[in-house]
């Protein structure tokens, strides 16, 4: 089977009135800034907004976080793989699946399969077969209905992180061409899953930025669902 065919298996929930979002991107990219700004814009209209965080998100996945981030000694990539699926299928059944089916709820993961196919299928070298594989029962074939994939430049993204000053986890840790390979598995990713993957260019404004991603979300959401009674 072809990539192109294997990526066919991942599909959206169908939960009506209910979406799915996903935010990716390099250290710095802006994520969080961004995942508040659209939680307080859809809670504003309305819906019942939940942003969950990958690792973790759970008591069984927040212990895998922990011993992902905090570990003093190399992880093999094929442990770091399967460490983040289980994790991912955890907070899905556990959370995702049961709040999805609650109508007029927007669940917004900061980070998701896209974290995994950059991080470990490109960086890591694993390839995206292995993660795809990795991720071919239910529920881990869930994709979300868009994400957004905050670009920015590698050296950004290291400025950036001088700025925040915090102590480096175990991926910040990692050298240029780390971070090279992160970008162009996130380049392969958006190729692989083109309807799905919105690329946002982060090396501007916060305010344009989130006028980019308010006008996807306006017409997956919006326009195509019930709206809500406010
Ligand atoms: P986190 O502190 O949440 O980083 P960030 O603030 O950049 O989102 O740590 C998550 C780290 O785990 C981040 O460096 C990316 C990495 N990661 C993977 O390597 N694979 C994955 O599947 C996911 C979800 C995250």
């Amino acid at each position: 089977m072809t990539l192109q065919e294997i990526a066919k298996k991942f599909r959206p929930p169908a939960f009506p009135g209910s979406y799915f979002l996903s935010f990716e991107g390099i250290e710095g990219a802006g994520k969080s800034t961004q995942i508040i700004k659209v939680r307080d814009y859809l809670e504003e209209k309305g819906f019942r907004v939940l942003v969950l965080r990958e690792p973790g998100g759970t008591s069984f996945g927040e212990k895998l976080r922990q011993a992902i981030l905090n570990s003093q000694s190399p992880i093999h990539p094929v442990a770091e793989l399967h460490l983040f699926a289980s994790s991912r299928a955890q907070l899905l059944h556990e959370v995702t699946l049961k709040e999805l089916g609650v109508p007029n709820t927007v669940i917004i993961y900061d980070r998701y399969i896209d974290s995994t196919l950059a991080y470990q299928g490109s960086a890591r070298k694993l390839g995206f077969e292995a993660v795809l594989q990795s991720h071919s029962s239910f529920p881990l074939t869930l994709v979300p209905h868009i994400t957004f994939y905050l670009k920015i430049p590698t050296d950004l993204s290291h400025d950036r992180q001088k700025m925040r000053n915090a102590p480096k986890d175990y991926f910040e840790k990692q050298g240029n061409d780390f971070y090279t390979a992160l970008v162009e598995g996130y380049e392969k990713a958006s190729e692989l899953f083109p309807e799905r993957i919105i690329q946002v260019n982060g090396h501007q404004e916060v305010e344009h930025v989130f006028q980019e991603i308010k006008e996807h979300v306006d017409s997956l959401i919006l326009e195509n669902s019930q709206r809500p009674e406010n």
